[in-house]
């Protein structure tokens, strides 16, 4: 089983459209996936067309484990038209950087919610993640295997990774060791010259880590939002087939 936390505290570098369409194409290959809003902003769970409904969301299940109170993944389980599960969020996940403070291993409770016997049935688990580098974050990281990390083609996007690899390599040599870098994956790359260069200065400094996959800077990215479908569902969608080439880049370097 695959964990894989998508992750960048830069805000809008593509990390919820990464998650919808990497878990789309996955389970276009035949892999279960379950996909995880774990961003109180809820971006993924609009994008999945998710309706308030009165079965838990991972604020209620992180508040549970937190107090140790018990807590019903299973109920938290919803499914996509598309056949990807998901667990929802919601803007009560603003309060978890606030109560996990004052919490015991306060960076182990998604770990916790995780290790629910009815997840391991998934090949592939994908934590959409916050744009910050807080406790969302590290706990986002201590419950995973992988990381990837989408980089936008933009001036100033490689400023910060330092301190993003920095925070990976602290829970690598504390809580989890088994924790790597799936890849860095470029994306809403054009053919200015910023965002050439900015893949050239990925290859100097990440050479081993970057995808050969780039995702190219499309309207339809946006467009594919408000229908509640990835890319990866939609004929002759560009994106869409970037997604599934990054999805088989993504299945090799699982072993
Ligand atoms: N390849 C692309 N081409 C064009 N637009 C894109 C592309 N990928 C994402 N976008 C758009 O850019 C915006 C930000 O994308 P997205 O929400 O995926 O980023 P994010 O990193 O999750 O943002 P946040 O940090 O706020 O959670 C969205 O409006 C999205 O539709
Ligand atoms: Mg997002």
């Amino acid at each position: 089983q695959k964990i894989i936390t998508i992750a960048n505290q830069k805000g809008g570098v593509g990390k919820t459209t990464t998650a919808m369409n990497l878990a789309a194409a996955l389970v276009k290959k035949g892999k279960s996936t379950l996909l995880l809003d774990f961003d109180p902003q809820a971006n993924l769970s609009k994008f999945l067309g998710y309706e308030e409904d009165d079965a838990p969301t991972i604020s209620q299940l992180m508040e549970g484990a937190a107090n140790m109170r018990p807590f019903d993944t299973v109920s938290a389980i919803r499914l996509h038209s598309e056949g990807m599960h998901y667990i929802p969020a919601d803007i009560g996940l603003a309060n978890a950087d606030i109560y996990l403070v004052m919490t015991m291993c306060r960076e182990q409770i998604l770990r916790r919610i995780l290790c629910t016997p009815v997840l391991a049935g998934f090949e592939y688990i994908l934590i959409d993640c916050n744009p910050s580098l807080g406790l969302l974050l590290t706990n986002a990281l201590v419950a995973s295997t992988d990381v990837i990390i989408p980089v936008q083609a933009q001036m100033f996007s490689l400023n910060g990774m330092n301190a993003l690899t920095k925070v990976i390599e602290m829970v690598r040599s504390t809580i989890n060791p088994g924790l790597s870098i799936n890849g860095i994956l470029p994306t809403m790359v054009d053919k200015t010259n910023m965002s050439r260069a900015v893949v050239e200065a990925l290859q100097v400094d990440y050479n081993e880590y970057l995808y050969k996959t780039t995702i190219s800077r499309r309207v339809e990215a946006a467009n594919a939002t408000a229908l509640s479908k990835s890319s990866v569902s939609i004929q002759g969608s560009q994106i869409g087939s970037e997604y599934l080439q990054l999805a088989n880049e993504v299945i090799e370097r699982g072993c």
